[in-house]
């Protein structure tokens, strides 16, 4: 699968098989999302793997009780080291640099025939104490993954004129 059809094919899956993931996948997708690139390139971040299916009922608990996400065999937190700094654009860096590493493993999951979700529905307060982070810190999301449990519904999305404009800003181009 070349990159422009793994990126199309990606879907936020909110139904899984019980079949369990390979630690190789496994191991394969995080030391590729490795690749990542951060401001700075601080990698300011840390995942944090959850495949205890004990941990994975907490954690939906504190995700207002989200049902998909006890089928899934496996949920990675991605958690902010600095969530305070800002870039000289003046925009914070961490929502971005945690974004971009876990968008890179939505796609290397596809590339797995696996699908995921992002959840950003949950209690931070709450997360934080099941994961153990840190107060400082930040979860910025967390991803369910594991193997699809149905096919790929149809995807709607803006026209491209509605969200590119070219030289400069204009509403419609
Ligand atoms: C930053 C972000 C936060 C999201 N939070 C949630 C969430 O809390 N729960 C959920 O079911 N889906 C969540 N999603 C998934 C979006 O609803 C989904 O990506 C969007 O509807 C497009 O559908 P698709 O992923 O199937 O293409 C989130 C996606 C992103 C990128």
């Amino acid at each position: 699968m070349d990159i422009y059809e793994v990126i199309k094919k990606r879907r936020s899956v909110r139904s899984y098989r019980s079949n369990p993931i390979s630690n190789e996948v496994l191991m394969r997708i995080l030391d590729t999302a490795r690749f990542a690139p951060s401001s700075r390139n601080s990698q300011e971040y840390k995942l944090i793997v959850v495949k205890d299916p004990g941990k994975i009922e907490e954690i939906s608990k504190a995700a207002f009780g989200i049902n998909f996400i006890k089928e899934a065999p496996i949920v990675i937190a991605g958690v902010s080291l600095n969530p305070n700094e800002v870039m000289e654009n003046n925009v914070p860096s961490y929502p971005v640099n945690v974004a971009i590493i876990l968008d890179h493993i939505t796609l290397l999951a596809v590339a797995e025939d696996l699908g995921s979700c992002w959840i950003t529905s949950f209690n931070q307060e709450e997360m934080k104490e099941i994961l153990n982070v840190p107060e400082e810190y930040k979860i910025v999301a967390l991803l369910t993954l594991g193997m699809p449990y149905d096919d790929a519904a149809v995807k709607t999305r803006k026209k491209l004129g509605e969200i590119v404009c070219f030289e400069s800003f204009k509403d419609k181009d």
